[in-house]
């Protein structure tokens, strides 16, 4: 029987339209737009992040695979910007991540720092890379910053000299973790993953050998040495298990490292929470449960000589190749238990369809019925049922899974509150920032809303002004509007009320007609989303009020621009 479950996975890799088909029997298409094209589909794959307004396009019962906003972790500069905020209030918490700077910006501090080295005779090294890059890709190592192009975008980081090695090799490790929900957040690690090993010994010397200093795979497949073997237990790309085990007999503390690790993820991820909720919000506003993006990030993550994990980077879009055996069964076993675990089946479609054709009954009979804190009260209701009922799901398909957000006292299904309590310091902090920027930018709209209006608009009004009896104009007062529409609608009042007044009871109809001949609609050539002001949750009446409190970005009141010109508002508004 052909399966009626439609995935449209544009991707280059194959694995991922082989597990799709082979373990899930779903009806593969691969369409670059299926939006343009208007085709319909239940779970989509795209290498690479859609724009926003496909995010906004987005049905109730469909999955894609990226979440909006993610590259405020998975870009490197933005990465390093969002965690040296967190750096800032909480620097031993979040000291997993080198230092950074962004280039040109932190031009000077960098200089600073060199040159208080130099003093110290201390030699820093440090590794610059491109800020979007990957695979190794425009990376260079330099003990000379000072030489670089102030002028170029880069990352620079501090060069982890002394990193952990094996068989005298540097490696890093490549974590695989799932994101299927944040808000509330919900984040999973798979207990497989790759290492990867550079192919020449290492040394503090070379720093322009990548094939010492570079961990990438891209990089050492090109090197003669380059070997692997078929499970992964030797050469320069191994398991993550089989590399653990090596840690173990080494003397590490496979389960504190494991620990840090996931720890690293979790403040990572932390980091730019509220930011994945107010984008998730902006796109998805009536949707209840987040249920519409899922995402694999691949966390790049190095040991150093003790074997204290360090973060790297995040990749958004980690490479599904399978070049190598261990490749195959790594990604096929990664892809299938995230199928599994995101639950996209028919019968699973059909009951968000179901759900949905509910609730616009209820909204249409409910409006008579019942009262609108019931109704919310209600909504909260089904909400928790379906994150419970989703949550037992999650729990019974695992597979390679664990999660590690929220945090869980080990081998149970108890929620561990001191951890909890310590990570939601860190999401007070990030909604903070995320608030404090989206202040600035309101502020900023509302500066050009205002110098847009006083332009177009304040001529307008001053010629309307200057047809207004003396007596009425007594009545004029300073207003402020809500937005552009109801300055508009206040406009047409004016015009009708000035049309009636003077029809009724005015001589002067010389100036009714002057009045009258004034071009009112011109102002609506403003638009709305030309003044870059985002759209509000407040003002949708589809979105959950209840969300607001835990996570979600208020909307601040950054369409009340005042309008400071004098407004005839007042003008027989009894009419
Ligand atoms: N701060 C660092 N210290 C030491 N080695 C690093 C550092 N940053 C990156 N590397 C090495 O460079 C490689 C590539 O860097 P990464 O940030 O992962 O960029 P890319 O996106 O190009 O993979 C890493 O796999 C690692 O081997
Ligand atoms: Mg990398």
């Amino acid at each position: 029987m052909i399966n009626l479950f439609k995935a449209n996975l544009d991707s280059q890799y194959n694995i991922i339209k082989e597990v799709a088909k082979g373990q899930f029997n779903w009806r593969v298409i691969c369409q670059k737009d299926p939006w343009m094209q208007g085709v319909d589909w239940d779970i989509q794959w795209t290498d690479t992040a859609p724009s926003i307004d496909k995010f906004s396009k987005i049905k109730p019962y469909q999955k894609i695979n990226h979440f909006p906003a993610m590259f405020q972790i998975a870009r490197k500069n933005y990465l390093a910007k969002n965690l040296k905020k967190m750096q800032k209030n909480f620097k031993d918490d979040y000291k997993f991540f080198p230092k950074t700077w962004l280039l040109p910006q932190d031009l000077s501090e960098l200089k600073q720092i060199i040159a208080q080295n130099s003093q110290r005779s201390i030699k820093q090294v440090y590794i610059v890379k491109p800020e979007s890059l990957s695979q190794g890709k425009g990376i260079f190592i330099t003990k000379r910053v000072d030489q670089i192009d102030p002028t170029e975008h880069l990352v620079v980081q501090k060069y982890l000299k002394y990193p952990y090695l094996i068989d005298g090799l540097k490696f890093d490790l490549r974590i695989y973790v799932l994101v299927t929900n944040v808000q509330p957040l919900r984040i999973f690690i798979h207990k497989e993953g790759l290492a990867r090993f550079a192919s020449e010994q290492y040394q503090h010397k070379s720093y322009s050998n990548p094939f010492i200093h570079l961990t990438n795979y891209a990089i050492n497949k090109d090197n003669q040495n380059f070997t692997s073997d078929q499970n992964g237990e030797t050469g320069h790309k191994r398991s993550l298990k089989s590399v653990y085990q090596t840690l173990q007999k080494d003397g590490i503390d496979i389960e504190k490292l494991q620990d840090r690790i996931d720890d690293i993820i979790v403040k990572t991820l932390i980091s730019i929470q509220p930011d994945l909720v107010h984008n998730y919000r902006t796109c998805q506003p009536g949707d209840q449960f987040n249920n519409m993006c899922f995402e694999i990030l691949g966390f790049d993550i190095i040991l150093n000589k003790k074997g204290v994990p360090q973060l790297l980077e995040v990749n958004h879009a980690p490479s599904f190749n399978d070049d190598t055996n261990l490749d195959r069964i790594v990604k096929s076993q990664l892809l299938t238990d995230t199928f599994r675990l995101l639950n996209v089946t028919l019968p699973e479609k059909n009951k968000v369809l179901e759900q949905i054709r509910l609730q616009t009954e209820q909204r249409i009979i409910g409006s008579i019925k019942i009262t609108k804190q019931q109704h919310l009260s209600q909504k909260i209701d089904i909400y928790l049922e379906r994150l419970r009922e989703r949550d037992n799901y999650e729990f019974e398909n695992l597979g390679g899974y664990r999660v590690i957000y929220p945090a869980y006292i080990k081998d149970s299904n108890m929620i561990d509150q001191e951890k909890m309590i310590k990570y939601q310091q860190f999401l007070d902090c990030a909604k903070k920032y995320t608030m404090d920027i989206k202040i600035a930018k309101d502020e900023e709209s509302k500066v050009q809303v205002k110098q847009t209006l006083i332009k177009t608009v304040k001529p307008e009004l001053d010629s309307i002004k200057k047809v207004i009896p003396e007596k009425l104009r007594r009545n004029i007062s300073t207003q402020s509007y809500k937005n552009l529409a109801d300055f508009l609608n206040k406009k047409s009042q004016i015009q009708l009320a000035l049309t009636k007044n003077y029809e009724n009871n005015t001589p002067k109809r010389g100036q009714i007609l002057s009045c009258q001949n004034i071009d009112l609609t011109s102002a609506s050539k403003i638009k709305f989303q030309d003044l870059s002001i985002s759209p509000s949750h407040q003002d949708n009446p589809q979105s959950p009020e209840f969300f607001q409190e835990n996570g979600s970005i208020e909307s601040s009141q950054h369409q009340d621009f005042m309008t400071n010109f004098t407004n005839p508002k007042n003008v027989k508004l009894n009419l």
